[in-house]
């Protein structure tokens, strides 16, 4: 079974095929990227739009080369929401992208549920690229084609995801992805970083790095993200390294060949140690990236099949 949806907006109710195949054609993406080729013949002519209302490094730039690469005129919108109805903002400008015939619209916003609200009111096929804590889908795609590389499947894996799952669209996109694909999950946090419910989405809960990376065989850390706290959460970054930063001590709990991993931004001393950051055995975030790419290709290309006009 293809993926054969229009749009990307979660990985909530995907089918382990979809995911499988979207996993599978990204791997012909990274072999062209390491080959130095590019097929701009299949976009040519198509409009993608990235329109982020939030900040973005990896995510925004990465899509513009998978566009690029496949031959999009690829158009980078971002959008300040600090003095406007966000609402509002967003219907305005779901009008606009209409009228100039956008065929694949990246979206990410601090609203969950902003790019579903945007796949009702635009032509265009929409890409969740994160909304607020909801959802993170490429991320959990291409996090799952760097853990299928490395440890040669998806199924049957330990995954300790760690630290602020509370205020993590990369964690619940995660989550889903490698419970659906037949691996076990834990979520490893304080308990003031873990949503109330998380138990209920198929995962064990620990409060404790020894136990929750016991025989793990991916350690995925997630970024402190204080943008999103009210405040009060966590005590001082020193302490919170002490109980949840990952170190070359609290490594010694996952199996000996477990693999590193974080989505970047890292916050280097606070959630992760640089001696495990950058262990050029074991941590695999360079790899996150490259596999980035890859990914948002095979997304881009899969769902270009929905961009109706001809070109
Ligand atoms: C993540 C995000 O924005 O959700 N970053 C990313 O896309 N690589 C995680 C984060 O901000 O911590």
């Amino acid at each position: 079974m293809r993926y054969t949806q229009k749009h990307l907006l979660a990985i909530e109710g995907l089918h382990p095929p979809e995911i499988a195949s979207l996993l599978d054609l990204a791997e012909n993406y990274v072999l062209l990227n390491r080959s130095g080729k590019t097929q701009r013949d299949l976009l040519r002519g198509r409009t993608l739009i990235n329109l982020f209302f939030e900040d973005s490094t990896r995510t925004r730039t990465s899509f513009e080369l998978a566009g690029k690469r496949l031959g999009a005129d690829v158009i980078n919108m971002s959008v300040s929401t600090s003095s406007v109805n966000k609402g509002e903002t967003l219907l305005d400008t779901a009008a606009t992208l209409n009228a100039m015939n956008c065929d694949l619209l990246v979206a990410r916003h601090a609203e969950s549920g902003a790019p579903n609200l945007l796949a009702q009111k635009v032509e265009a096929a929409v890409i969740n690229a994160g909304d607020g804590t909801h959802e993170h889908p490429t991320q959990a795609l291409l996090d799952a084609l760097t853990i299928r590389r490395r440890c040669g499947r998806l199924e049957s894996l330990t995954v300790a995801i760690c630290g602020d799952v509370l205020h993590s669209r990369v964690a619940r996109s995660n989550i889903h992805l490698l419970t659906t694909m037949g691996s076990r999950v834990r979520v490893v946090g304080p308990p003031t970083l873990m949503p109330a419910e998380v138990a209920d989405l198929g995962v064990s809960v620990f409060h404790d790095m020894a136990r929750g990376l016991a025989g793990a065989d991916v350690v995925m850390m997630l970024r402190l993200q204080r943008e999103r706290m009210a405040g009060g959460l966590v005590p001082s970054a020193r302490e919170y390294f002490r109980f949840f930063g990952l170190d070359a001590e609290k490594l010694r709990h996952a199996r000996p060949d477990a693999i590193i991993m974080h989505p970047g931004p890292m916050n280097r001393g606070v959630e992760i140690d640089s001696e495990v950051a950058d262990d050029p055995e074991r941590s695999v975030i360079r790899e996150q990236v490259e596999m980035g790419v890859a990914v948002r290709m095979a997304v881009l290309d899969t769902l270009s099949k929905w961009t109706g006009r001809n070109v």
